[in-house]
């Protein structure tokens, strides 16, 4: 049997990571304030730390988890170009103990939320998350709102160029299944290095409001906010973020 290895990409590369999301800063800001009065944070899925290590800066104390090792070392030399102690940790966010309940802040950004395919593993993610918050601790989920336009079958053209100048391009489909509530990347990957096009996919389960609402009171928490964009707008019809503040039930 041939095993054949995706190419290396923004979805299993730090690097190719960073290079792709280099100009996203528009959540930042955001999850700087949502960590205002948050001593210790956990981030999960944190990849490279993009949104870990701004919060590191302001002078919370950040642990972040991730299950890939590309993205994990790729933040350890973020952290240190950052001058910023942080905590990594390999680990799956649908089943991980790391032996303590005081965060006060847990982090699920940028669809990440998204990458759990199941409800079932959507709940162990959530009831992992409650174990290791404070009794006063705040859970906040970012998600994309998912309107009927956003679902729609596209074609998508992604370049970045990486730090050794190697182009990437990326020819990319977006399909939708309805029924499974799967929104699926089929990707066409080429380098200007010469080494020969590879293709990969993603998929991500779409997730809508009242859905994830009933997710997260079943894993135990209150939703205390629900905000449609970053500047915390309410959530309505024009949206595109759907984003939930969530408290620990007693
Ligand atoms: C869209 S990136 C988000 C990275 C970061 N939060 C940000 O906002 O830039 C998703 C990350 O989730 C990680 N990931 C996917 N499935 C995971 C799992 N089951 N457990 C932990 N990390 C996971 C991937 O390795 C990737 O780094």
């Amino acid at each position: 049997m041939t095993v054949t290895v995706p190419p290396r990409s923004f979805l299993n590369d730090g690097e190719h990571y960073d290079a792709c999301h280099a100009s996203r800063h528009d959540d930042l800001l955001f999850w700087i304030k949502m960590a205002s009065e948050a001593r210790r944070v956990l981030e999960l899925a944190c990849g490279t730390g993009r949104i870990a290590i701004p919060l590191a800066v302001k002078g919370s104390q950040v642990t972040g988890l991730d299950d890939s090792d590309s993205m994990i070392a790729q933040a350890q030399r973020n952290a240190r170009g950052a001058g910023v102690d942080i905590e990594w940790v390999k680990a799956d966010m649908r089943s991980f103990d790391l032996g303590r309940d005081d965060f006060d802040l847990v982090v699920l950004a940028f669809n990440s939320v998204n990458l759990l395919l199941t409800l079932d593993d959507a709940l162990t993610c959530l009831r992992c998350a409650r174990r290791h918050l404070a009794p006063n601790g705040r859970l906040v989920i970012d998600t994309f709102l998912p309107s009927p336009e956003r679902l729609l079958a596209e074609d998508l053209e992604i370049a970045y160029v990486l730090p050794d100048d190697a182009k990437i391009t990326i020819r990319a489909r977006r399909s939708y299944d309805p029924a499974a509530q799967i929104r699926s990347l089929d990707l066409t990957v080429a380098s200007s290095d010469g080494s020969p096009p590879g293709t990969d996919r993603q998929d991500v389960h779409v997730y809508y409001p009242s859905e994830l609402s009933l997710l997260v009171q079943q894993a135990d928490f209150d939703v205390v906010a629900m905000y449609g964009g970053y500047d915390q707008r309410r959530l309505d019809a024009l949206s595109r973020r759907c984003i939930f503040v969530c408290s620990p039930l007693a």
